[in-house]
Parts: C-alpha cells; structure tokens; sequence
C-alpha cells in the first residue's frame, strides 16, 4: 500500500474509535434509550400509542442494564396502560420531556378508561424514575356523569404505583383525573418531588396523592390544586414525610377515612411541615368511621404550617358515617395517639378552628399543643373537644380546650 493511503486510513481508524469510544461512553453513562417514537408512537393527540409505548417499555425492562424510555415533545394519545415489572433492568427512567411539551392525553370518551380503576399503572418495578411530562385524564366528562348521570364506569385514578419500590417521580404535571391523580399502593421508598397538580376546585374525588398500604413515602416541593385531599393517606401508611406543600384548593391533608373496616392496617409516623393551606376546606385532618375496628393513628406530626382562610384548620373528626348508614354504635374503634401540633398559624374560614372529636370509646391521647395561633376574622376563634387528653406548651390562640 501507499504510504500515503496507509496514513489516510490510520487517520480514518483513529477517527472510528474515537466516535465509537464516545459513544459507548455515553451509553455506559446513559444506559440504552428506548423512543416511544422508534416503536410507533405519533405525538399527535389523536393516534392511540398505547401499543407502542407497551413495546418500549417492554424492551427497556428486558434490558440487562439501565435503560430509558424516551417520549419526546408532543401529545401522545394512551388508553389504559399497565407497565409492568419485575423488570431485568434494576434502573428504568420513564423521561417525557422536554419540559410541559410532553402530554400525554386520556381518550376524550371518559368511558374508554372504562372499569380497570387505573390509566397508566406501573406494577411490581424497582428502581423506577418518572421525570418531567403532562399527563391529562381529561376528566371533565367523567365528573359530570358522577354529578348527574345515573350509570358511569368506576373512573380511573391516573397514575398508580403498586408494588413499586425504590421510585422518583420528579417534574411532573397531573391534570384533571377523573378520580385521583396518583396512587401509591403497596410500595415502598417513593419520593414524590416538584410535582403540580390540578383539577378544579368542584371536581368530585380527584384527591392529589393517595398513599396507602406503603412505608417510606417522600412527597416534597409540590403543588396541588384539586376537589378533594390534597394528600389523603389511608390504612397501612408509614413512615411519611411530607414537607413545602402548596395545598388549595382542596380539602386539605388527611389521614383517612379510617377505620372503615374491622380489620386494618394502621397509619404511623407521619410528619407535615413547612406546609401552605390556601382556602381549602381542611387543613390537617384525621378522619375515621364510627364503627368497630382495630385501625389506629399514631407518631403524627404536624409542625410549621401556615393556614390562609381554611374552614377547620386543625381537626380530628372520628364520627364519619353518610347516611348514618353502618355505624350501630355511633363510636369508632380506630385509637388516636401521639398527635403533635406546633407552630402553626393563620386564618380560620370558620370559628372553631381546632376541632377534636375523638371516639367516645377510644379517646385520643397524648396529643400535644404548641405555639398555635389561628385567627377568625375580627372574630376571637375558638376550640371544641370531645374525649381527648394531652398536653400544651407556648402560646395557644384560641385557647385549648383539654
Ligand atoms: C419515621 O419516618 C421517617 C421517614 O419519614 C424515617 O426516616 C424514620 O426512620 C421513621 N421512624 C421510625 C421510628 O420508623
């Protein structure tokens, strides 16, 4: 050969190994993406791109290493949908994004998400991160059946997590659902962060986040604007930290309904803080039935929180029961103790601003008062208790009434 040629090709083969190092680097970074677009997905809105997404998924979680899939800008179209695991990859990033480009949009019949209780459910994952993205149920049909229709499907939650661990959902936008935005169930290690979420004010149960049965639940740095909790945890919640929360409107964080059947999981260990309520119709609640049970709430805290014109910024309220239907005894087994509320202040919609009424069965105990100060208007606010016993520190306005 030439020596010319020789030099020519060597600088060719330089070139080639180079590029193809740089690749490989960014794959060993990166992981293997998957394009919901590369398996027929079309950002349309109209083309249903449930089975692509499907493949995508399906490839990335048979990939041996950590893997990507990619929706790009654009408004995808998804019936209801399972991604399910166990997957072979320990590390799947569900990334929609660029920024709110991203949209994945329900069919415009509320009735297609038909019966199956969940739109995009994510089963038996770990190690799962959902970044960035819209998604909108598009529920506005849906809650005018619920509101006048004789006859709807069961309405579907729209993004659900069972039996998921070790999961960040991060930068995402939920949009009018046609019951609540997202379920965590069964799960455990979930951060929720830099979440927003809306639906309007009258929507019936859209619930923002609803935590039950699982330990570990980080919800952080969040906005929710719904027609129901803004953050509702129910039997078997634990170890939940919820903090920088913009509630309202809504009716506030609870815990509960509890207590609705005999047997069930308790809830425990729980802090709010650094919280924000705005107009909503509770601001931290504890909820149960007035029947038997063996639930309980206990290692609770509330602490930090700012409350702006809320109806009943402060209650406990174990005589639920609609329709006065279930309930024979009028008293509710679910037991309430070690309640912590401290440095929390605002406005009350309404004149009793710390509400406590406990099972007359099972009183609360161990509830704790400190530095509270919540206002009604030019108004004194004022308490009201019913069996429940604690203690109180610092300045409490309106006074406590145990
Ligand atoms: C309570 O929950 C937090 C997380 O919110 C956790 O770090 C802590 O270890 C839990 N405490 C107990 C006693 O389980």
């Amino acid at each position: 050969m030439a020596p010319k040629l020789v030099s020519a090709m060597s600088v060719v083969i330089a070139c080639l190994v180079a590029l193809a190092f740089l690749f490989e680097s960014s794959h060993a970074a990166g992981g293997a993406t998957y394009n919901v677009v590369s398996y027929g997905a079309r950002g349309d809105g109209k083309t249903d791109s449930t089975k692509a997404f499907l493949r995508a998924w399906s490839a990335a979680c048979f990939s041996s290493r950590s893997a990507t899939v990619y929706v790009p800008r654009g408004t995808f179209l998804l019936k209801p949908v399972v991604f399910s695991g166990p997957c072979r990859s320990s590390r799947i990033v569900f990334q929609m994004g660029a920024g709110t480009s991203t949209t994945l949009v329900a069919p415009s019949n509320y009735w297609e998400l038909g019966n199956t209780g969940n739109w995009i459910l994510f089963i038996k994952v770990t190690g799962l991160s959902i970044y960035g993205g819209t998604v909108d149920a598009r529920g506005a049909g849906y809650w005018h059946c619920k509101r006048y229709g004789k006859s709807c499907t069961a309405g579907a939650r729209s993004v659900s997590l069972f039996w998921c661990s070790n999961v960040v959902v991060s930068g995402l936008r939920t949009l009018n659902s046609q019951t609540m935005h997202m379920a965590i169930d069964h799960s455990n290690n979930v951060h929720v962060k830099n979440v927003w979420i809306r639906a309007p004010s009258g929507s019936p149960n859209t619930d923002g986040i609803h935590i039950e049965a699982s330990t570990g639940i980080t919800i952080t740095a969040s906005t929710i604007m719904t027609g129901d909790d803004c953050i509702s945890l129910g039997s078997g919640a634990r170890n939940v930290w919820i903090e920088r929360i913009a509630c309202g409107p809504g009716h506030g964080i609870s815990i509960g309904s509890l207590g609705g059947s005999v047997n069930e999981d308790g809830v425990q260990n729980v802090t709010v803080t650094s919280s924000v309520f705005t107009k909503t119709q509770n601001g931290v609640r504890i909820k149960s039935w007035a029947r038997a049970s063996n639930g309980f709430a206990r290692n609770i805290v509330y602490r930090n929180l700012i409350m702006k014109n809320v109806d009943n910024p402060i209650i406990i309220d174990q005589k639920y029961c609609p329709g006065n239907k279930g309930c024979p005894r009028q008293s509710s087994g679910v037991k309430i103790s070690k309640v912590t509320y401290k440095n929390i202040r605002g406005s009350s919609g309404t004149q009793v601003a710390m509400n406590f009424y406990c099972s007359p069965s099972n009183p609360c105990w161990g509830i704790k008062l400190q530095d509270i100060r919540l206002t009604y208007g030019k108004k004194a606010a004022t308490s009201s208790c019913a069996n429940i016993g604690g203690s109180k520190s610092g300045v409490i306005i309106p006074r406590s009434c145990f």
